[in-house]
């Protein structure tokens, strides 16, 4: 039997169903924010990916030569897709731009609980500034997503990869290593980030002191460690977001972010009932499009995992009902199947969500059926209701039944 490729899931109709309804309640939270859709390629060419992560992010990504030769990439993510859109058709829109997307990305993981090959981000970019005012925009609408889509237990944690930036520059890392020590630092590897920063000469004592402050989360307070410029940033943000009814937030100064666009702010929203892959969002500011040939422009941004939220509101017991049809249409006999056919397109032609019995069943399996379809209402089309223009309706969950004129049909299910 063929499977489904290694890391990736197919989702059956049930599944679906619930991952439609909280995709929209994700995007009807981005829309009340005044966030706007977009949607970008699939694939895209390598170079993108590449041009800020360099060579290394190939190791990754699923990349390939195309039938033309030429180097394409499935997405990792959709920031730089947005950013490369954004450069190349909306540079010259008024700002801020906000703009969020929802789809599959692809990266090549070994696969585990909450960790896939093909995933789905819900994410959002705020085009035009890095300034408190942005980067509490963004954090606030990745919160009221999360509280919207009913997940109670969760932490956001804000840092500011500026100033591990400048303490590593400081220590002597050239840029060109930064990435590796970072990427270490993200994962709390603080090993093996003691092993590169030894390869460039930089003393136990030194790694220990930014080791110290990485490792440093709390309230207000542990700004009092960082220098006063970045300091009041955040004390700032923190202040807008508790206005904003955001005040559930950590300061963690140990929120590297494994992306090495970033510049400013960084945060992350983790759920701890999904155990190692509890990370469900991450974001923060960064300036992308000077890159693909664009003005320097500074925006927020951050995405959810969509996979990873929604096993966490089942972690916690968020049930989803599966909504069926709203009629089923039963022939009593053979006879009165082509009238149940005229009323079935009647009713679906109205816009009521009607199905029929298509397998030629008797009417007693065929409402058994109905039933374990979750149909909200069975439309019984017999021989004598049929001759005064009437059927007769049963409510599928209490069992009770009346006669319906036919032309009345449609008013009762849709009012
Ligand atoms: P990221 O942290 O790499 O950031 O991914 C965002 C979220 O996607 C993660 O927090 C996690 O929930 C989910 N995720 C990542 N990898 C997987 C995987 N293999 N399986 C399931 N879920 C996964 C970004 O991608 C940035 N583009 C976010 C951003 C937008 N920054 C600024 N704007």
């Amino acid at each position: 039997m063929v499977q489904c490729p290694r890391g990736t899931r197919d989702f059956l109709p049930d599944e679906m169903e619930r991952r439609r309804y909280y995709e929209n309640v994700l995007r009807n939270t981005a829309r009340t924010f005044g966030f706007r859709e977009i949607a970008t390629p699939i694939f895209e060419e390598t170079e993108l990916f590449v041009m800020r992560s360099g060579p290394n992010i190939l190791n990754e990504i699923y990349s390939f030569k195309d039938k033309g030769d030429r180097d394409i990439a499935l997405r990792p993510e959709l920031t730089a897709p947005v950013m490369r859109m954004f450069v190349n058709s909306m540079s010259n829109e008024p700002r801020p731009l906000k703009l969020f997307y929802f789809g599959q990305c692809f990266r090549y993981e070994r696969p585990q609980s909450g960790r896939y090959r093909e995933f789905f981000q819900f994410g959002a970019e705020l085009i035009g500034n890095a300034n408190p005012e942005t980067d509490a925009e963004a954090i606030a609408l990745a919160a009221s997503m999360i509280k919207a889509i009913g997940l109670k237990e969760y932490k956001i944690r804000i840092g500011h990869i500026g100033i591990i930036k400048d303490m590593l520059t400081d220590a002597g890392v050239p840029s060109e290593r930064l990435p590796d020590v970072l990427q270490k630092l993200d994962k709390r590897l603080y090993d093996e980030a003691r092993e590169i920063l030894e390869t460039m000469d930089i003393s136990g004592d030194t790694a220990d002191g930014i080791f110290r402050i990485t490792g440093t989360v709390g309230g207000k307070e542990v700004l009092d460690l960082v220098p006063e410029e970045t300091a009041s940033y955040l004390r700032e943000l923190t202040d807008l977001l508790s206005d904003m009814g955001v005040a559930d937030v950590e300061i963690d100064l140990g929120v590297v972010r494994g992306l090495d666009y970033y510049t400013g702010m960084v945060f992350e929203a983790e759920a701890p009932s999904l155990g190692a892959e509890k990370q469900i969002c991450g974001g923060g500011s960064y300036s992308l499009s000077e890159l693909f040939g664009g003005e320097k422009v500074f925006s927020t941004g951050f995405a959810i995992g969509f996979d990873r939220v929604l096993l966490a509101i089942e972690k916690e017991g968020q049930k989803y009902e599966n909504k069926g049809v709203l009629a089923y249409v039963v022939p009593v006999s053979d006879h009165e199947r082509k009238d149940a056919a005229r009323i079935v397109s009647m009713l679906r032609g109205n816009g009521v969500s009607a199905d029929i019995d298509i397998m030629r069943r008797k009417m007693a399996k065929a409402m058994k059926h109905a039933s374990a379809a979750g149909a909200r209402y069975a439309v019984i089309v017999g021989k004598n209701e049929l001759a005064e223009g009437s059927v007769t309706v049963r409510d599928m969950n209490t069992g009770d039944q009346k006669t319906v004129k036919i032309e009345d049909l449609v008013m009762m299910f849709l009012f």
